[in-house]
């Protein structure tokens, strides 16, 4: 059954406060207080919510973290079910810094269509709409995914534009796209807007590369389902620690590699609010006694992809 659209204005009331108590932080060197300040905000507006939702993907777990923890139940309890992910700031380095590309995000869907992510890495990578179903793999390499792109594209790899997490785990990749030619655009954090970027035009990107968060990885999963793009990804395990969190989150198979249907199935909706001015939405205006937002609004069930503009009192 898909998720009623008159869902939508609620779920965006939720990521427009989050920004913009997170927006309150910025430049303050405080990645903390600006998450907290998301966190409350995001989870005010969700407990005013009629529905049985529950957090599937948070904070983390009850035990680190006080609020939007992992299963915390929210809305008034009543109405649908459904399965929420929530990044309420995504790269709280960017707030504390005031630099570009924070995000407030959140993905819907019903109860028991996203998959139970733990907090740990994942390889991810991603590409646009309108090329062939299973293109790439991530046990295929970097060479031969870039010249099937690159064949499937009706270019050469020097004309191809890589996206990618600027970090050393990433020196390999790196090697190889270079020897490649693949031009390379580098993101210093927030791998949602990376993963999300192969679907906009304007940023001429044509492949996401690398490991980043695995809550990170659905909720783009999630952003990607609704654009017709493709993703496929895989946990990273850095202890055994890490194996029993997905363990117990109900993962049988540790060393699957998920495609978008595997992580995010039936009717979605995803809202992402700007905090810091970025290339998917500007960030928070503030207006003296109101505040503006704009939100990347996506609903797959009614083919609802738009960015939406907003005033409202702080
Ligand atoms: P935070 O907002 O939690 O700081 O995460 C930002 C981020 O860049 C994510 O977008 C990305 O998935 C992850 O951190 C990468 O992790 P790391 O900084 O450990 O490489």
């Amino acid at each position: 059954m898909n998720i009623d659209k008159l869902f939508i204005n609620s779920f965006v009331k939720s990521t427009e406060r989050a920004a913009y108590g997170a927006s309150t932080f910025k430049g303050k060197n405080d990645k903390i207080g600006a998450d907290q300040a998301a966190v409350d905000e995001m989870r005010k507006i969700l407990n005013n919510i009629n529905m049985k939702g529950k957090i599937v993907i948070g904070e983390g777990e009850l035990d680190e973290a006080p609020m939007l923890y992992i299963n915390e139940e929210v809305g008034t309890n009543t109405g649908d079910e459904f399965d929420i992910a929530v990044d309420p700031l995504e790269g709280t380095n960017f707030v504390a810094k005031n630099l570009p590309n924070a995000l407030s995000v959140l993905a819907v869907t019903r109860r028991g269509n996203l998959l139970h992510a733990p907090d740990i890495y994942m390889e991810k990578i991603a590409i646009g709409s309108g090329l062939p179903k299973n293109l790439l793999d991530l046990d295929y390499g970097i060479e031969k995914n870039i010249k099937l792109l690159s064949k499937a594209k009706n270019t050469t790899p020097d004309k191809l534009t890589a996206c990618v997490l600027k970090r050393p785990r990433h020196d390999s990749i790196i090697r190889s796209l270079k020897s490649l030619d693949v031009k390379i655009n580098f993101i210093t954090d927030g791998d949602v807007s990376g993963v999300i970027s192969v679907a906009v035009p304007k940023s001429n990107i044509d492949i996401y590369i690398g490991t980043g968060g695995a809550p990170e990885g659905v909720l783009a999963a999630a952003a990607l389902n609704c654009l017709g793009c493709q993703m496929q990804t895989r946990l990273v395990y850095q202890d055994s620690d890490q194996k029993n969190k997905a363990i117990k989150l109900g993962i049988k198979d540790l060393n699957k590699k998920y495609n978008i249907e595997d992580m995010v199935k039936g009717d979605v909706i995803f809202c992402a609010t700007g905090v810091t001015d970025g290339e998917l939405v500007k960030g928070i205006k503030d207006l003296g006694d109101h505040f503006e937002s704009e939100t990347f609004i996506l609903h797959k069930s009614s083919n609802t992809n738009k960015i939406f503009k907003n005033k409202m009192k702080k």
